[in-house]
């Protein structure tokens, strides 16, 4: 059996005999649907685009219209996506009785297109936006509606307030309420499945050392090596939609 072979039974036999897991995914796990990450050398996201200047705070506001126009092309993409094997195969797992939950770096939405159910999203979606004043939530489609028909920045339809991505930008924190229903999630975790993230992003790649401190397992699918592969039990760098769902139908088998 091939070395490869042989980490995909493991990581089969690892989820055979886990009793609560749950999947932590990054933007690998949608690169397979078109959709660039930020980190794999010569088509993440950061070798085109300074980061600081399109994914902060701060810079949408001094230089709003400019960031939209980034934004909004991004966007396109997110929109058009579909879920591709990865998701697909994370759904059947949930569907086998095998996997709680997804906790997910991504703001693509495509777990939830894939009908996956249990879904905490750390940094927010792309299908919102949100009043920076009131906290209004709208439809993405009200923002960018105002942004076609020519408005540099567009506005709250109740106060007035600067509107932006319901999407957690670098300088912002995350909502309380999501850090708590992720330890809720994986409070009886006993294995955490890392797929497609880089794990350097925080507080998401507390995680990973979190589960480990109570005695939980880990494994990692991910194309480049991570900081913490040498402690999880399994690590497969290959394409998540290449081996998961092979993982996965070995578990259906048993
Ligand atoms: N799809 C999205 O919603 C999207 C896209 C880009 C960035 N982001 C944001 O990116 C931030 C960065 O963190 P991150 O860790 O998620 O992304 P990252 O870009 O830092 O890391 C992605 C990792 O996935 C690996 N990878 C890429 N394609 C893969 C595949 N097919 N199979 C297996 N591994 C693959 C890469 O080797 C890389 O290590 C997050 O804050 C997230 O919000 C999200
Ligand atoms: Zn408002």
């Amino acid at each position: 059996m091939s070395d490869l072979n042989i980490k995909i039974k493991n990581l089969a036999n690892l989820i055979i005999d886990s009793n609560d897991i749950v999947a932590l995914t990054g933007a690998g796990m949608s690169t397979e649907s078109g959709i660039a990450d930020f980190r794999s050398p010569g088509t993440g996201l950061w070798d085109k685009v300074d980061p600081y200047e399109f994914a902060s705070i701060n810079s949408y506001m001094a230089n709003t219209s400019k960031n939209l126009e980034f934004m909004l092309e991004t966007g396109r993409t997110i929109f058009r996506a579909r879920p591709n094997r990865g998701h697909k195969a994370l759904t059947k797992l949930q569907k086998m009785g095998k996997l709680r939950g997804v906790l997910t770096q991504n703001i693509d939405r495509l777990h939830h297109k894939a009908h996956t159910k249990n879904i905490v999203e750390f940094h927010g979606n792309a299908y919102e936006a949100k009043c920076m004043s009131c906290g209004q939530i709208y439809e993405i489609t009200t923002m960018v509606n105002q942004v076609m028909k020519g408005q540099s920045s567009p506005s709250c339809e109740k106060c007035s307030g600067l509107l932006k991505p319901n999407a957690i930008f670098f300088g912002e924190p995350l909502e309380s309420e999501t850090l708590q229903a992720a330890d809720e999630m994986i409070s009886k975790c006993d294995l955490l499945l890392v797929l497609g993230s880089s794990l350097v992003v925080y507080p998401v790649a507390f995680y990973p050392k979190k589960i480990i401190s109570k005695g939980a397992k880990l494994a990692i699918i991910n194309i480049q090596e991570t900081d913490i592969d040498s402690a999880a039990e399994v690590v497969i760098h290959e394409k998540i939609g290449e081996v998961f769902p092979r993982i996965v139908d070995l578990v259906k088998e048993n």
